[in-house]
């Protein structure tokens, strides 16, 4: 599955601390700890399963002493140090694990404030689109200001999720009176450049009218947006500053696929010019993302209904191009995973 070599999200960073933490990706169940070393805190992203009598890893404890950092397994205690290997069994402790005694361990990033987990290698044809975790350049730039909301879970497909977050045309009714107004639906799609090969959308110049222009406004106005969808699971909107505007946005959606009807969001959202405070900012992300949670849960079938073997179609209007282009774009990910 090409999903397995994709870089996804697992957790905010700050989480992961002096103790082991469990998690879910693509229905592998995941160990996350952080190893103390002279060159940084590394987070490591293990199997959530021992390799000597497949116990929860994540049950366990880390240990920092003078062999540097170790997780340690819950039931026999067996200690196993960053790159994976057995270093220690207490009952035997003369033993001198092989190689084969250890845990198994897949890459694992930090970047935008979480941990980034890969189960898979990328296979030539996808190597050089998602060598890395998507970029998201506003949260590296100290120019803005950048704040974490999440994490959100959801009885549904990521895909069903990042379409929700492409999609202008539910504001007037899903956000009335937030992001939209039923009397103001009409939309403009914008222009879609749909890449080619692996590569994902850009979206330029979608347009909504909205009833508060920016936090602070109180006018209505048009407001304009770009839209990048660099993975099958993410997707960052920016609205830039204009003149009667005084405010910047960007906001990134990643996304864990836990399992393929279940997953969970975080946004990474930044500001330049808006005066609300950090927490106003996630209360207010907080409160759009619960009017989304019903309908997107409402939604069936939960993994959206693309390609030919799709089990129920669904029928499209003017304003769903770029739902349109996004499901093609997951589409050729399918057909390319056909052929690497
Ligand atoms: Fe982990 Fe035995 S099951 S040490
Ligand atoms: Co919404």
């Amino acid at each position: 599955m090409i999903e397995q070599q994709l870089w996804h999200p697992v957790m905010a960073s700050n989480l992961v601390r002096d103790t082991p933490v469990a998690c879910s990706l693509l229905g592998q169940a995941l160990v996350l700890w952080r190893e103390h070393a002279h060159d940084g805190h590394r987070v490591h992203a293990w199997a959530d399963r021992c390799p000597h009598r497949g116990a929860k890893l994540s049950m366990g404890r880390v240990l920092i002493g003078l062999h540097g950092t170790r997780l340690e397994c819950p039931y026999h205690g067996w200690q196993f140090g960053g790159a994976g290997g057995c270093q220690h069994v207490p009952a035997a402790p003369d033993f001198v694990p092989p190689a084969s005694h250890r845990a198994v361990a897949f890459e694992a990033r930090e970047r935008h404030g979480l941990v980034w987990v890969r189960l898979q290698p990328a296979s030539q044809a996808l190597g050089h689109v998602q060598i890395e975790p998507p970029a998201f350049e506003p949260a590296e730039d100290s120019a803005w200001r950048t704040v974490l909301c999440g994490p959100y879970e959801l009885n549904t497909s990521a895909p069903r999720l990042v379409e929700n977050f492409l999609d202008l045309s539910h504001f007037g009714f899903v956000h009335e009176g937030w992001l939209g107004e039923r009397g103001h639906a009409q939309v403009q799609t914008g222009v879609v450049d749909e890449g080619a090969g692996l590569a994902g959308l850009v979206v330029r110049d979608a347009r909504a009218w909205q009833p508060r222009a920016y936090a602070g406004a109180d006018e209505g106005a048009w407001i304009a947006y770009r839209y990048d969808v660099p993975h099958p699971f993410a997707a960052i909107l920016r609205k830039d500053a204009t003149e009667g505007d005084p405010v910047s946005n960007a906001i990134a959606l990643f996304i864990r696929p836990d399992g393929h009807e279940i997953c969970t969001a975080w946004f990474v959202m930044s500001t330049q010019g808006d005066t609300s405070t950090d927490q106003e900012l996630i209360a207010f992300q907080d409160a759009v993302f619960a009017q989304d949670r019903p309908v997107v849960e409402s939604q069936t079938p939960r993994a959206l209904p693309v390609g030919r073997t799709a089990p129920v179609a669904e029928v499209h209007g003017p304003a769903d191009r770029v739902s349109s282009a996004y499901r093609r774009y997951l589409n050729r990910l399918g057909i390319a995973l056909g052929t690497c």
